[in-house]
């Protein structure tokens, strides 16, 4: 059988290497990029997805990279997993998504297509309406960066959406290690596994502007956060998950999937209360954060500041939409001099990129030289064991913003200590 994935981000990769793992011999990864393609043949693969990176190189033999239309004839089914970025009104641009079906409307007279990416709602019938020839079949992943790989080969989940029961079989025998491990499969139509996909997404969106919402409350009223969502998430329909109060979520899923399902709730004219408040309260969430700085240090014109995280989420090196971004664009305009590190090197050198005047680092220690304060903006293990003599010895002030709640409100004696959803801590030495 023959298999092509078509668009290699993480996405179609994890695709790939889920493939190969489990027994198909004959996989092509295609991309249009052919930069990309020699980046891979090369075993270089230029993002933090340790699991997927490793079983990508073990299979390097089996996997035929390939940005020529030549190599994706006559396969047996074709898997879609290109990007599907928001354009400026909100709306995805399935551009990409476009032509990738005409390249397989030319490339096969007739197979199946597998969409992989987030696509708005319709999406699968249109394409089906189109290639007449073709079994559209929706199987939306649901994975998170920097652990593909793992979300890839053990899902909760494996949602399937199709017209036809041929299909549905047909990808039970591509997933027989999640059928007979008793992962769930859920059958429905295209429709319902589209929508499955960003009412997920925005639930756990909702979940973090919840929590900060109700951070902004806990302050108000002396409380702690952490305590209170200790206590939440005991109750198991609650949970734990996705409760941690921070700087709010980044990404390349949360914001874009967020615009588009209230696109297409505006397109068919239902009014979503909660998905528009999720989105608003996320983006207030920096600013919030922000006036916390502004309150401790009204002029922040000359003053250090060290930037500690820059990726949208600890373990990564992806910019997308991070909270950096907006921390550093609301602290240079009022004339704060940053510093800033991040454990990935890829993070470091797109942030170099957009902010020429910010002193990339190394190193934390290297960024905290000097400096009258840092902010913690991603939730980095490294971030979360500072010694505090330490940064006596590095730091030229006593003021410490974590914008991820790192730390407990006892941890540090010698500096002010300003969290997210707690009252702010004096020093006691
Ligand atoms: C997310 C979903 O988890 C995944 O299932 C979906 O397929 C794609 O979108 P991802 O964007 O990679 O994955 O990251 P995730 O780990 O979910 O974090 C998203 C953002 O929320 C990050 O900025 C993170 O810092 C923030 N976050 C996460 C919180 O602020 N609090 C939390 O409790 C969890």
């Amino acid at each position: 059988m023959k298999l092509v994935v078509l668009g290699l981000g993480y996405v179609g990769l994890a695709n790939v290497a889920y493939l190969i793992n489990h027994g198909q011999k004959n996989v092509v990864a295609f991309d249009q990029d052919e930069k990309k393609i020699a980046l891979f043949k090369a075993g270089r693969f230029p993002f933090k997805e340790a699991a997927l990176i490793d079983n990508l190189k073990k299979a390097s033999k089996k996997i035929l990279y390939s940005s020529s239309s030549k190599d994706i004839a006559d396969a047996d089914a074709y898997f879609v997993a290109v990007g599907t970025p928001n354009k400026e009104d909100g709306t995805a641009d399935l551009s990409f998504l476009d032509s990738a079906i005409e390249m397989i409307s030319k490339s096969s007279k007739g197979s199946r297509i597998i969409i992989r990416s987030t696509v708005p709602v319709g999406t699968a019938k249109k394409i089906r309406e189109r290639l007449k020839s073709f079994s559209v079949i929706s199987l939306p992943e649901f994975l998170a960066e920097g652990r593909a790989y793992e979300d890839e080969s053990s899902p909760y989940r494996i949602v399937i959406g199709a017209t036809h029961p041929a299909d549905f079989e047909f990808i039970r025998n591509l997933r027989k290690t999640e059928v007979n491990n008793g992962t769930p499969f859920y059958y429905m139509s295209n429709e319902s596994a589209e929508l499955a996909k960003y009412a997920s997404n925005i639930f756990l969106a909702m979940k973090i502007s919840y929590i900060n919402e109700m951070a902004r409350l806990s302050e108000a009223v002396g409380a702690d956060i952490n305590d209170v969502t200790l206590a939440m998430g005991a109750d198991p329909r609650i949970g734990h998950a996705m409760l941690k109060a921070g700087l709010g979520y980044g990404g390349s899923c949360f914001p874009k999937d967020g615009a588009a399902l209230l696109e297409t709730a505006s397109h068919e004219e239902v009014s979503m209360l909660l998905p528009k408040a999720t989105s608003a309260i996320n983006d207030t969430q920096p600013l919030y954060f922000f006036n916390k700085i502004k309150e401790r240090f009204p002029n922040l014109q000359g003053v250090k500041i060290a930037l500690l995280g820059l990726a949208f989420k600890a373990g990564t090196s992806d910019l997308r939409n991070a909270t950096s971004l907006l921390l550093a664009n609301l602290l240079l305009a009022a004339g704060a001099i940053l510093s800033a590190y991040d454990p990935s090197k890829e993070a470091r050198d797109a942030f170099a990129a957009v902010y020429p005047s910010i002193t990339l680092c190394e190193s934390k220690e290297t960024a905290l030289q000097g400096v009258e304060t840092f902010v913690i903006v991603t939730e980095e293990d490294e971030f979360a064991h500072m010694d505090e003599k330490g940064l006596l010895a590095l730091m030229a002030g006593r003021v410490i913003f974590d914008g991820r709640n790192l730390y407990s409100t006892h941890y540090f004696h010698y500096f002010e200590y300003v969290s997210i959803g707690r009252a702010a801590v004096k020093p006691t030495i």
